[in-house]
Parts: C-alpha cells; sequence; structure tokens
C-alpha cells in the first residue's frame, strides 16, 4: 500500500494503534448501488487514509452493470469525491492509489458462473496481494437477493473459511434483515444453513455511531447516573430520530418499506435497548447482545385493542424544507398515488422488568420533518416535595437529560438554579459536553468503526439473530394490521412539521409533551 501522509486526526491516531485487522478481501455485491457509492467506499477510503486498512486490502465490487476494473475505479472516485462527509479533505493522489485496489466483477447474483469466477479472483489476490485467504463478503444489493448470493456462496465453496483457524470468511448482512417475522425466519434459515453464527454481521449503522456507543460509557463508566437509571427517578424516556429528507429517489424501496421497517425495527429499537439495557459483564459481543436481547424480550406486545392510544402512523403531504417547496410523498416518483405506506411512525412503548415497569418509552421517526434531528431525552421525576412552594414565582421544570447523536453530539442536563435576585425565583439552567469542544477532530463514520471491526472480527455492534428476531414479532402484528387498512388511519402532516397532531396527542394522554429538539 502507498504511504500517503494524512493530517493527523487525533481521534484516528487511537484507532490505529489499537486495531489493525489481518489482511483480506473484502467483496461487495450490489457496488453499483446507492449504499456503496454513499456509504462503503467512502468509509473504506478513509479507513485507507488512517491507514487503518490491511496491507494488501482488495475490494471486488460484484454488480449487473456492465463495468470493468477502471470504470468502477472512476465511478468510486467521484463517489468518494462526492459523498465524502469532509470532501475538502480527499486528495486525489490517496484517491488513486486507493482505487487501485478495487476490482470488479459482472454478476449476475443467480448465476452460478459467477461464483466460480469470483472464487478465482480472490485466490488471484490472495497470492498476488497476500489477502491470505480471508474474506469478507457484503451484502448491499436489495433484500431479495440475500438469499440467492448465500445459496450460492455456500454451493461455491466460498463461505467456509480454506484453512480454518487461520483463515476466516464473514459475511455483512444489511438490513432489513427479512421483511416481517415470517421472512426474517426464512432468511436467518437460508444463512444458518450456510454460514455459522459467529460469521454472521447484521449490520445497523446506529450501532456505529460514536454518541450510540457513548450511550453505554455514559452509563456504565460513570458511578453517578446509574443509581437513578430508573423507574423511582425517570418519569419517561423519548427517543426521536428525525431527518428533513425525502425518500431522495428511493421511492420503488419505500413503498415496500415503509418507515418502521426502514428505522424503527432496527435503528430505533437498537438505541432503546441501549438505553434500557441491564450493565452487561463486559463489553464483549456474547455479553453486550444478550442484554440487548433482554430487553427486547421485555418490551410489552403493541396493544392491538387500543392501537390509538399506542401508535400513530403519518404520512407527508407537501410542505417546505428550508425555503424550498417539497412535493408530497405521493407524488415522489415511483410511489404510488394512493399510498397508504408510512412515513413517520411514533409509538408509545413498556418495558416489563423492575427497571423499567410503567415508564412510558416514546419513539418517533419520520421523514420530512422540521430538521434532522436525533436525540435521546430522559425526563426525572418531579422533587417528592417542593420546600419553595408559594415562594417561587415560576413552576419549576423538571430535571431532563439529553444526550444528542446527531447533529451538534453532545450531552445536556437541564436543572433548576435560583435565579440571583432578593426573591426565589427559580429557572431552568443547563450543563453541557460538546464532542466538538472535549475532543476535536473528525469522529470516524459509523461504517468506518462497524466496516473495521467486520475485518477484526468483532460483533459486538451487530444484531444477533434473537434481537432480530424478537423486533419483528413486536412488530409484525402492527404491519399487518396496517396493510390490511390501507390507507385508512394514516394522519398526513406537512413537509417540514413535526408530524401529524396526533403524536401529541399520543403524549398528551399520559401528561406529557415531546421536548423541544
Ligand atoms: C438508513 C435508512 O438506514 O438510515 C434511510 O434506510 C435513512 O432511510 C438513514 O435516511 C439515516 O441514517 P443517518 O445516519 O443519516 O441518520
Amino acid at each position: 500500500m502507498a504511504d500517503i501522509s494524512v493530517a493527523a486526526n487525533p481521534l484516528r491516531e487511537g484507532m490505529r494503534i489499537r486495531r489493525t485487522p489481518a489482511p483480506c478481501s473484502m467483496v461487495i455485491f450490489g457496488a453499483s448501488g446507492d449504499l456503496t457509492q454513499r456509504k462503503l467506499i467512502p468509509a473504506l477510503y478513509y479507513l485507507y487514509r488512517e491507514r487503518l486498512l490491511p496491507q494488501g486490502f482488495s475490494v471486488i465490487g460484484c454488480a449487473k452493470t456492465p463495468y470493468d476494473n477502471e470504470k468502477f475505479r472512476e465511478t468510486m472516485a467521484d463517489a468518494v469525491r462526492k459523498f465524502s462527509e469532509q470532501p475538502s479533505s480527499v486528495d486525489d493522489a490517496s484517491l488513486k492509489s486507493f482505487t487501485e485496489s478495487l476490482y470488479y466483477l459482472t454478476d449476475d447474483f443467480g448465476d452460478s458462473k459467477a461464483y466460480t469466477q469470483l472464487g478465482a479472483l480472490l485466490n488471484k489476490l490472495d497470492q498476488e496481494r497476500g489477502t491470505g485467504g480471508n474474506r469478507l463478503y457484503y451484502l448491499a444489493t436489495p433484500p431479495s437477493a440475500f438469499p440467492v448470493i448465500i445459496g450460492h456462496l455456500g454451493s461455491a465453496g466460498l463461505a467456509a473459511p480454506e484453512d480454518p483457524g487461520k483463515s476466516w470468511t464473514r459475511v455483512v448482512i444489511e438490513k432489513p434483515f427479512g421483511h416481517d417475522l415470517e421472512s426474517s425466519r426464512e432468511l436467518t434459515t437460508t444463512v444458518n444453513s450456510v454460514f455459522k453464527e459467529e460469521q454472521v454481521y447484521r449490520i445497523d449503522h446506529y450501532l456505529g455511531k460514536e454518541t450510540v456507543q457513548n450511550l453505554l460509557v455514559f452509563r456504565f463508566a460513570n458511578g453517578i447516573f446509574e443509581p437513578i437509571w430508573n423507574r423511582r427517578y425517570i418519569d419517561h424516556v423519548e427517543i426521536t430520530v428525525a431527518e428533513d429528507l425525502g425518500v431522495e429517489g428511493r421511492g420503488r424501496y419505500y413503498e415496500e418499506a415503509g418507515l418502521l421497517r426502514d428505522m424503527i425495527q432496527n435503528h430505533v429499537m437498537s438505541v432503546l435497548s441501549l438505553v434500557a439495557m441491564e450493565a452487561p459483564a463486559s463489553f464483549d459481543a456474547v455479553e453486550v447482545r444478550d442484554e440487548k436481547a433482554k430487553v427486547m424480550r421485555s418490551i410489552r406486545p403493541i396493544d392491538m385493542e387500543h392501537l390509538d392510544n399506542f401508535v400513530v402512523r403519518g404520512q407527508y403531504g407537501e410542505g417546505w424544507i428550508r425555503g424550498e417547496k417539497v412535493p408530497a410523498y405521493r407524488a415522489e416518483p415511483n410511489v404510488s398515488p394512493k399510498s397508504p405506506t408510512e412515513t413517520f411512525a411514533a409509538l408509545k412503548l413498556f418495558i416489563d422488568n423492575w427497571r423499567w415497569a410503567d415508564v412510558p418509552f416514546y419513539v418517533r421517526s419520520g421523514k420530512r420533518l422540521a430538521k434532522r434531528v436525533s436525540e435521546i431525552v430522559v425526563q426525572f421525576r418531579r422533587v417528592p416535595h417542593m420546600v419553595f412552594g408559594r415562594k417561587t414565582q415560576n413552576p419549576v421544570e423538571q430535571n431532563v437529560l439529553t444526550m444528542r447523536i446527531q447533529p451538534n453530539e453532545g450531552i445536556s442536563i437541564n436543572f433548576n438554579a435560583k435565579f440571583p435576585a432578593p426573591i426565589m425565583e427559580i429557572r431552568p439552567v443547563k450543563m453541557e459536553f460538546r464532542y466538538a469542544e472535549s475532543f476535536g477532530g473528525e469522529p470516524p463514520s459509523a461504517y468506518e468503526t462497524l466496516l473495521l471491526d467486520s475485518m477484526l472480527g468483532d460483533q459486538t455492534l451487530f444484531n444477533r439473530e434473537d434481537a432480530v428476531e424478537l423486533a419483528w414479532q413486536l412488530f409484525t402484528p402492527l404491519l399487518e394490521r396496517w396493510q390490511e387498512e390501507g390507507d385508512k388511519g394514516v394522519q398526513f402532516y406537512q413537509a417540514g412539521s413535526w408530524g401529524p397532531e396526533a403524536a401529541d396527542r399520543l403524549l398528551e394522554r399520559g401528561g406529557h409533551r415531546w421536548h423541544r429538539l
């Protein structure tokens, strides 16, 4: 690998010291698609720049688009320039040497000949670039192709490591892992017939976000929060994952998926699990994933008899985002003009265990909301007795802890203070931690972290089969009900707003209100 000098980034220096994977090849199925260009290749480029990729690391892109190596390299170089989170830091020299490690195979995923060719190319790269028989397969295709690819990898003899104990093969499977409970079980059966669970990496990129990982550090590396992290002190929890983007040309996918499958079943539930889980014995894949699964198992099934008290389903109409008029969801390309698909959902969930009994967890996510913001708000209970009673000028607010996942990453705590005046006036004030101020530098993107973890064989931040299945178990009855009902019950909201009013009423019924973001 060429020696590229890069500006020191304190946050990445630490990564290099601890983590450099063994030489390997990565095969990306779906290499001409959106995810590869927007996320995977830019993340690999940054890992390369930071010298976190192993010697001889090679990528084989596979897709139906008839590229050759040169065309693939050019297209991926353009993608890095276009989709990099810091375009000004992309330099031509490092980009050129990075793309020299990219290869391409035109692949009809259902044709066994393609896998013979793939095997031959992998062997060649082992010889020429020293990739040591280690293979990381990445399924970035539409989900309908997952079983086909997995089946062919198995029958072509590419799934098992060539030299067990010395070399490894792993598969990273993008979401959605199935479409409902039954299809996720079928996919699990297919995956298990070819790969062992320790080879399988079900990716949820939210778990790779620094701020999401920090949830565990915040809770379990500090002594002061955990004692109050329970029903005795916490009134309720809100989790919001809001986007101002619409479906961005992905109308076809979105019509099949909808918001619940796209965001809540995976990303939001992953965040909720980390907020609610018990302390694992150690930060290790088995322990952490055991605790996450226990949370999922404790979530109360959605009350299908009184759905309106627990669930809101919305879809955006036309509106304005940052001064620009944007179309309604039903007017997006490849979307039916009568589509019942939800682009917003809010739910009131309960976790039936000793720690959380009767504490509402309100979660919401939506497209075309007022802004892109993901936050966790933990509202604490009122003080048991207000000693300042009649003497105060204002009602006293409850303490609130806010964890900002993105943007403006950080944590703040609101508490009450005496306003400096010769009267007893109490005002809410805020204590702030901001990542950018405390640590400087740019944190690695979620995909950088997770790609590196998968090369290193660390499954801690990937979803295990049981958690995925439990999430489907929770949401499948709701998805089936929505399908039966068509667009009955869909609440329309204006693009650029905070979603349908019904989502406010969902909280009002419990005496709560969404915090302003
Ligand atoms: C993806 C969803 O998993 O996450 C997209 O498919 C969504 O619809 C994206 O836009 C949001 O990710 P992030 O990291 O930008 O919050």
